[in-house]
């Protein structure tokens, strides 16, 4: 039946409340149908990207979006349903086109039949390895049976790049701002950590979060060095180059611990690793965080600060220390200068205290 006004505000849902998204380890049925199943359930915290600063949909009653992953692999099923669609009551009203829109945000080859999604998180489940280079692990307890291992991947390294496709929706949903970064451009580096379960003859991996970084150029004014002002095109000067082989200040831009493994030590443990990795690299210089919130400010302080300690940096300094001494401990350290001050700020007030 045709009717010619309708009550706009039943017609409108939050698009929060209504994108249903899972990573589906292994299970026989839909889970959200059948919830008993093997998967972890998550909800999303920022969906404006995808449908506006209201995070609304409009047009549906009782709408549904399934976006379902394999929690290693990161295939997607894409399942759009609802009762009853605005148009086809009131002529000319337009619906958001939800499909359409998660289309823009989630590569080509998502699956929509759930019974080949299904077969193929079976496949993956056990078929799944992680790419790029393996540069640590953890286990979260002595007694835990499960090791998490951090990987590094760029752009290059097979398979990444498509799999990175997959991965990015996550920090549009979880980190407030972010933006999809540009795949075709080689100075990003990427770690990732995922959970490894051993099965006998086979690993299960599945993915727990992940950091994007990206390598600038570091200008160090020293003896031999060529003056800034006579480097005309760094970018050149850096394309014939892999990351790393020139002097680096590299940046965190991107870093998620999944809602399923966030507040179980997962952050700090990527951050530790990451922060070996780079002072063990002679040609990372220093490390800098592309506008961090407040959670991860206090995930950094509290890492920098254990390692200060731990490592008796700063023990024995008389207090003020001199800017001379800062920049010394700042450097071997390779923080930027605001997180040295931090730190030294709260270790101070501390041996004061
Ligand atoms: N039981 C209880 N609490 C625990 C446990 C445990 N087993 N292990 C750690 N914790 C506590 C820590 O002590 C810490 O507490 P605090 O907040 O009171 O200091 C808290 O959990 C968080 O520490 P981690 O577990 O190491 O960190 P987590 O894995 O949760 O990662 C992060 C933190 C990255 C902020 C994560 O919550 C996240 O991804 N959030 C959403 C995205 C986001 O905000 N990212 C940062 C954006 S800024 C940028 O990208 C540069």
């Amino acid at each position: 039946m045709t009717i010619t006004t309708v009550n706009q505000e039943e017609w409108v849902c939050n698009a929060n409340d209504v994108l249903k998204l899972r990573l589906v380890c292994a299970h026989t049925s839909d889970p959200y149908e059948h919830p008993e199943g093997e998967y972890h359930q998550l909800l999303p915290q920022f969906t404006y990207s995808l449908f506006g600063p209201l995070q609304q949909i409009y047009g549906y009653k009782n709408l549904k979006i399934k976006l379902y992953y394999a929690a290693g692999s990161l295939v997607t099923y894409l399942d759009v349903s609802y009762d009853e669609k605005i148009s086809d009551h009131l002529p000319g009203a337009k619906p958001t086109d939800v499909i359409g829109i998660i289309r823009e945000y989630i590569p080509e080859g998502f699956m929509t039949n759930y019974d080949t999604f299904l077969q193929r998180v079976q496949k993956d489940t056990h078929a799944f390895v992680p790419m790029g280079e393996k540069i640590s692990e953890y286990r979260l307890s002595d007694d835990d049976s499960t090791v998490y291992e951090i990987y590094k991947a760029n752009f290059n390294t097979p398979g990444f790049k498509e799999y990175h496709s997959r991965l990015q929706l996550f920090v549009l949903l979880y980190i407030d701002g972010a933006r999809y970064i540009n795949e075709d451009d080689e100075k990003w580096e990427i770690a990732l950590v995922f959970q490894k379960k051993s099965t006998g003859d086979s690993n299960i991996y599945n993915i727990i979060g992940y950091c994007t970084m990206y390598a600038f150029f570091f200008y160090e004014k020293c003896e031999g060095s060529k003056p800034l002002s006579e480097i005309k095109d760094i970018s050149n000067e850096l394309n014939e180059t892999s990351n790393f082989s020139y002097s680096t200040r590299l940046r965190i831009s991107q870093f998620l611990i999944l809602p399923p493994y966030q507040k179980q030590d997962h952050g700090s443990r990527l951050y530790q690793a990451l922060y070996r990795n780079l002072l063990a690299n002679p040609w990372i210089k220093e490390l800098t965080v592309e506008d961090p919130n407040d959670a991860f400010s206090d995930l950094r302080d509290k890492n920098d600060l254990m390692y200060l300690v731990e490592n008796k940096i700063v023990e024995g300094l008389p207090i003020p220390l001199d800017k001379s001494k800062v920049e010394e401990v700042r450097r071997k350290c390779k923080l930027d200068q605001r997180q040295m001050h931090r730190c030294i700020e709260m270790l101070m007030l501390k041996r004061l205290n």
